[in-house]
């Protein structure tokens, strides 16, 4: 017994769990958390000044809470035994071999969760399934849980997240909504009550809503594929406007300002990137397949293969307007994380741009304010096979600057891949007078004010617009 009224578990220490309990155990004074991770180093980035990922506004809530009624700690037998409530917040990556290898989610982590509870817990516990997962994940949860020796009983609910990385500490505090499935028995909606009660501390009733496990499970592959559709649409766009002289930033406003379409979302890119996009739109493709939606399947996946002819047309825009070959040229990459305001790579479509420029022979030197060299090139290794034991000298043709300057200086051209506002307020004439010439501009997020950079004497090729 303690001074808590309530006791929460979340195993996985991620961008998810730490962020997501953080704002928890900000909002509900009264509620005791627990993030639990297998890894060591993990955990202790969480217990220190550096925190294991940058998200603003992240320090000033964790310094708030930690150590009063929010602890990080690998203690995880222990820590369930605690909890009422245990969030599964693990990663599910799209699955490298096996079954359904390329599309399904692997679900391992979440199983192997289920297992330590059962395996650990003393009392009946509330099991929340935070991860994405195919739908009827839940089942299997169930089907785990319910073996424990103990005769416990367990109610798994399905709460998936919406936030979006670089504004997590906004979303959580004010989210659109919050999704509780559960199964529709006496105890399953006491259960989905009791966590509607932790969020009802400072989110509206009304924006708290219940459905049936698969209702939710559902939802959240299907909001992700919404929005990355909006992408890709806009992207597809932008490849029209290119040729037809329209400008794609013209095109999104006046369609956007549709209120029935919207305007968020519809800024054309170098593609979409993040690790969750790409893995939940496969993830709903192979869900299709699995029941014999083939039309269904082919209409998704559509999706991502627009982001990826996106993501080759850029590269190949650069090399083709640099006569042709980019061979010994330095070229300067602003931007590597896959959008502004995090230092996460996974899935960042400016991997491939580097990467094909390396096919290529260019020496890259790329900058971004929060990407460590390291991740970059584990995220290379992974995602795209590069590395130096699989190219040897790679590592040396791509340089990490520690400035924009120092990046663009001597450089044949720059290319913005990453919307970072400090690349809107960079001195461009500066850069100018210190590049090869002619100098190019390739702005792959339209951030850039154009006109100005022609004046000062750059050749300028953007996404979807007159070059
Ligand atoms: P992450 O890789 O950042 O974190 C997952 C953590 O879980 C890791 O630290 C890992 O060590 C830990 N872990 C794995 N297995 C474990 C186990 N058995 N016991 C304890 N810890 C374990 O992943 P993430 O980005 O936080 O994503 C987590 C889930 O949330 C995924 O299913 C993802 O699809 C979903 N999601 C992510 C975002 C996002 O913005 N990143 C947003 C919404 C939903
Ligand atoms: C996305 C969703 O927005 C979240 O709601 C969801 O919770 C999360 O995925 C998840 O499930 O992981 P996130 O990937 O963090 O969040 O970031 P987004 O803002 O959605 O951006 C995704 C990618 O799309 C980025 O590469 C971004 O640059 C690109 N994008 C986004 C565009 O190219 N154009 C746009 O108009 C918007």
């Amino acid at each position: 017994a303690d001074e808590f009224d309530l006791h929460i578990c979340c195993m996985g220490a991620g961008y998810v769990g730490g962020p997501t309990m953080a704002v928890i155990a900000a909002k509900c004074p009264k509620v005791r958390v627990c993030v639990v991770d297998l890894s060591q180093k993990q955990i202790d980035a969480w217990n220190s000044p550096d925190l294991p990922i940058y998200e603003p506004g992240l320090p000033e809530v964790v310094a708030q809470c930690l150590g009063k009624n929010l602890f990080f700690s690998t203690d995880i037998d222990a820590e369930i035994k605690k909890a009422d409530i245990v969030f599964i917040s693990v990663n599910t990556p799209t699955k490298t071999m096996g079954i359904g290898a390329g599309r399904a989610a692997n679900v391992k982590n979440c199983e192997l969760c289920a297992r330590k509870i059962a395996e650990v817990s003393e009392s009946d516990k509330i099991v929340v399934e935070k991860s994405t997962v195919p739908v009827r994940t839940a089942q299997a949860v169930r089907r785990v849980l319910d073996c424990n020796e103990r005769g416990l009983k367990f109610q798994v609910l399905s709460n998936p997240e919406f936030l979006a990385e670089g504004t997590a500490i906004p979303d959580l505090m004010s989210p659109d909504r919050v999704l509780i499935g559960g199964v529709q028995t006496p105890e399953g909606i006491a259960a989905a009550e009791k966590l509607a009660g932790v969020y009802a501390n400072w989110v509206p009733r009304e924006q708290i809503l219940t459905t049936n496990l698969w209702s939710s499970e559902l939802s959240k592959l299907v909001a992700n594929a919404f929005l990355a559709q909006r992408v890709s649409s806009i992207n597809s766009i932008s490849a029209l406007c290119e040729a037809t002289g329209a400008n794609v930033s013209e095109v999104s406003r006046c369609v956007g300002m549709d209120d029935r379409i919207g305007k968020r979302f519809l800024n054309s890119s170098i593609g979409f990137g993040g690790s969750c996009f790409q893995k939940d739109i496969l993830n709903l493709v192979y869900l299709c397949e699995t029941y014999g939606l083939q039309e269904c399947a082919d209409y998704w996946n559509q999706v991502i293969l627009m982001n990826n002819y996106q993501k080759k047309r850029f590269s190949e825009k650069m090399v083709s307007s640099m006569f042709n070959t980019v061979t010994g040229k330095k070229i300067a990459i602003l931007g590597f994380a896959f959008k502004k305001d995090t230092g996460d790579v996974r899935e960042t479509p400016s991997m491939f741009v580097v990467r094909d420029l390396v096919m290529e022979q260019a020496k890259v030197h790329v900058y971004d304010p929060q990407v460590k060299r390291e991740d970059m090139w584990v995220e290379m290794n992974y995602t795209c096979n590069l590395s130096e034991e699989t190219h040897p000298g790679v590592e040396a043709a791509v340089t990490t600057s520690t400035s924009a300057y120092d990046a663009c200086d001597g450089a044949h051209a720059l290319a913005v891949l990453t919307e970072w506002d400090e690349f809107k307020e960079l001195d461009y004439q500066k850069i100018y007078q210190k590049m090869a010439k002619p100098a190019f501009v390739f702005d792959g997020r339209n951030i850039l004010d154009h006109e100005a950079l022609r004046k000062i004497g750059f050749e300028v090729h953007a996404i979807g617009k007159p070059d």
